[in-house]
């Protein structure tokens, strides 16, 4: 294969350039990093669960109407996706308090919450993403009063595609992560949802169990992640037939 340009490598992907403009290859890593990657581990066959799981998501929030820079999955670990400007800003939903808010505000973790929490945190590794509140990202230009109302309003839509989803299958959803990306058309720019959806960037509880299904299986060493991943790959329909199963060649008697 022809080598590509290499654009960006995160914590848990990689970016090539795309075949077309303004487009981009998602490679999907086996790297898990947890508390702003302090701790880390390689789990093998995440990269592959994270990329089915968020070519499932994405695209059922684009045929919903949500718009997303997904485009096509092209293989077990990359998706081709619209490339975007990402606004520097991590946006939360909390339905249950759980992880730093329970441990910020003093909440017992499993507290459900009258409505739905939006927090936003600014991408900034060096800084631990802090808290950021709407002053703080009008004054300094993250973005504006309407990317603001248009970011809320997506995160709610895709709480509610995502709640919906999950308790489909068994699953509360807790809280979850997304970023949110430019597109130009024009003198016009829109709002998409962008990097991934998957259980790295949700918090994901069986509903009987109560048993974690997501990243907190790994910061908490609670079992093995990537069982976690196929479990919820697997109620949702979407497990890759030669995840896990695979069996060796059978003596015909
Ligand atoms: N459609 C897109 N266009 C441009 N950049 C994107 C797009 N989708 C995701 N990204 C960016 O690509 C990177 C994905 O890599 P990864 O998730 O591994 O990063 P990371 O280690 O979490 O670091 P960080 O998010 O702090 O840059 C992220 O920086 C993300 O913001
Ligand atoms: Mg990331």
């Amino acid at each position: 294969m022809a080598r590509r340009r290499m654009i960006y490598e995160g914590k848990a992907k990689i970016l090539y350039e795309g075949p077309e403009p303004d487009t981009l290859i998602q490679y999907f890593k086996d790297d898990a990093t947890a508390f702003n990657a302090q701790k880390k581990g390689v789990i093998e066959g995440k990269g592959v669960l994270n990329n089915r799981l968020s070519e499932f998501f994405m695209t059922g929030l684009n045929q919903m109407g949500v718009p997303t820079h997904f485009i096509k999955r092209i293989n077990m670990r990359e998706q081709l996706v619209r490339m975007v400007e990402i606004i520097p800003l991590e946006v939360v939903v909390r339905n249950v308090a759980a992880g730093s808010m329970a441990k910020r505000l003093g909440i017992e973790e499993g507290t459900p919450l009258p409505r739905p929490i939006i927090e936003f945190y600014l991408k900034d590794d060096k800084l631990g993403d802090p808290l950021v509140t709407e002053e703080h990202i009008i004054a300094f230009n993250w973005a504006s009063q309407q990317d603001i109302d248009d970011m809320i309003a997506l995160a709610l839509r895709v709480n509610d595609y995502l709640s919906g989803v999950m308790y489909g299958v068994g699953i509360k959803l807790v809280d979850f992560k997304i970023e949110i990306g430019r597109i130009f058309e024009g003198d016009f720019q829109r709002l998409v949802i962008a990097d991934e959806i998957s259980p790295d960037s949700c918090r994901l509880w069986d509903i009987e169990t109560g048993q974690k299904l997501d990243k907190d299986v790994f910061r908490r060493d609670l079992g093995n992640l990537a069982d976690a991943y196929t479990e919820v790959a697997r109620r949702l329909g979407v497990l890759p037939r030669s995840n896990g199963t695979v069996k060796g060649p059978k003596l015909v008697q």
